[in-house]
């Protein structure tokens, strides 16, 4: 993990980052490139003849690296149209591209515009998530890969201010949670499992101080979850050599009374074959990543636990791994879900839905909760409606659907509220059970979140998080968003908490 650390001195760095940006001009030639380098001077008439003879854009994620004089290296990240002020967002960006493209050298200050300590947290979220890589299952071909970034700086005029070494701090355990994410994520069905999930967790735990620091693991296996009534979880794990499991994980301030309690509760399919609904062949191997949900409200909630926020949280990971076998679960079949509902499985590949059912009525037993959030990589139905990059929230409730929309503009995760139409609800009407497992194709993402909705009480907040598409980069990297897991949700969870203080 790379470390990080806050100065207002001399740069002791190899290399130092420093921002690009550009000017639309109305004049005839276009536009004109300004160099942003906060509380660095430089000698910018020089740099910028350079940067112009190099053919230097300013554009976000471009990173131009020239010979520097006070450093090895001179680094320039794009920031896009120069602003008065750049949003944080962006900011987090041109830090993640240059620690992205900064692999192979061991140490940069980034010295980007930062007037306030939330921008200084953003800078340093970017550069400990650009400068992640995976290569836990590299062998022979580690040897021609660059190392990531080992240290990075914030160099800024607020460094000796409480404040900032504040969110320097919480800036680090959010980055290395967010890398947790990805690694769980990117690690295959071959070396994720069910019962490893757990385990890992649990070790994990404990090793930050458990119990100690308000963290409590509970597991039930699955023999438990046979014999406790949960239908979706076991009707979903049961092709499987891998048995189902449910996680959780509370977390209990420790000397400091919770201002706030939430349930969150992650879809956890360690695999989607889709079961007897088999998925093509192609692109199946994304769905290693279709536990990106549980994997985000596990490493928020320990990231929480901290940050020592003083909110409760009661996190659940329903894990499965939905599997071909003469075991699994056949279209037409009646399950009887936790609480007694039944539901009609007419299709094996909507097992999303059936896992966490269990867990939404599991965590509804805790009765002191203000709100229950669950994170699902839930339907491919979310990406056709708003792409690979921005997720959705549906809810029963629209002020907390407001109150937590807000909180992702400040994380800068793009979230965006989609409807649930009450005309679609009929669709997912049986003729032999409560409920069908699917309804009307068009609107998926809305169905499917119609379905969950029957396992929450009105009366409670409830916030319904489709991850499907931003969960999983399959494209190309940028800013700070690698290939692969990319740990969306993470930031939003945590600062949901936050704000229950302030
Ligand atoms: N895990 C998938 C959804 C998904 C698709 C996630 C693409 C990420 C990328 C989910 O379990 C699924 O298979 N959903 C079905 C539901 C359908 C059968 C109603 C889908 O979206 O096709
Ligand atoms: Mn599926
Ligand atoms: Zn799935």
């Amino acid at each position: 993990m790379t470390t990080l650390h806050l100065s207002d001195g001399a740069i002791k760095d190899e290399v130092l980052v420093v921002g690009l940006s550009f000017k639309t001009s109305s004049k005839k030639g276009g536009g004109a490139l300004v160099i942003e380098s906060g509380d660095i001077a430089l000698d910018k008439k020089k740099l910028l003849a350079t940067l112009s003879d190099l053919g230097a854009t300013g554009k976000s994620d471009e990173v131009i690296k020239i010979p520097g004089t006070a450093t090895k290296l001179l680094v320039f990240t794009g920031l896009g149209e120069n602003k008065t002020i750049f949003s944080d967002e962006t900011l987090r960006r041109a830090a993640g591209a240059a620690a992205r493209a900064l692999a192979g050298n061991s140490s940069a200050t980034f010295s980007l515009p930062a007037k306030k300590a939330a921008t200084i947290a953003a800078i340093a979220e970017g550069a400990l998530l650009g400068a992640y890589s995976f290569n836990k299952f590299r062998v022979d071909s580690m040897v021609n890969r660059q190392a990531s970034l080992k240290s990075v700086t914030i160099h800024s005029a607020l460094a000796k201010k409480a404040e900032a070494k504040e969110v320097i701090k919480s800036a680090a355990i959010i980055g290395e949670y967010t890398c947790l994410v990805r690694d769980l994520i990117n690690t295959p069905p071959s070396h994720l499992t069910p019962d490893s999930f757990c385990k890992e967790i649990a070790a994990l735990v404990k090793k930050v101080g458990g119990t100690a620091i308000g963290l409590k693991v509970t597991v039930i296996n699955d023999a438990q979850l046979k014999s406790k009534g949960y239908g979706g979880i076991t009707a979903v794990g049961q092709g499987s050599a891998n048995p189902p499991r449910l996680l959780q994980i509370s977390y209990t301030p420790v000397k400091a009374k919770a201002k706030k309690s939430y349930a969150y509760v992650g879809k956890g399919i360690t695999f989607d074959t889709g079961g007897l609904a088999l998925k093509p062949a192609a692109g199946m191997e994304a769905m290693k990543s279709d536990m990106s949900g549980a994997a985000a409200v596990c490493a928020a909630t320990i990231a929480i636990a901290l940050l020592k926020i003083p909110v409760a949280i009661d996190c659940y990971a329903p894990l499965a791994e939905n599997m071909v076998s003469d075991n699994a679960t056949r279209p037409s079949d009646i399950i009887t879900m936790y609480g007694g509902k039944t539901i009609e499985v007419l299709n094996p590949d909507a097992e999303g839905r059936l896992v966490l059912g269990d867990a939404l009525v599991k965590a509804q037993e805790n009765k002191n909760l203000d709100g229950i959030i669950d994170v699902a990589t839930l339907t491919g139905a979310q990406v056709v409606a708003l792409g690979t990059r921005t997720s959705a929230i549906m809810t029963n409730n629209q002020e907390f659907s407001d109150h937590f929309f807000a909180i992702t503009k400040s994380t800068g995760e793009a979230f965006w509220p989609m409807p649930l139409p009450v005309e679609l609800r009929a669709s997912l009407d049986s003729p032999v059970a409560d409920m069908a497992n699917i309804g009307e194709r068009m609107g998926g993402m809305l169905v499917a979140g119609l379905f969950l909705k029957e396992f929450v009480a009105t009366e409670l907040p409830w916030l319904h998080l489709d991850i499907a598409g931003p969960a999983y980069n399959e494209g190309e990297p940028y800013g700070y968003t690698p290939v692969g897991g990319t740990g969306v949700a993470l930031r939003s969870l945590v600062a949901l908490a936050q704000a229950a203080v302030v």
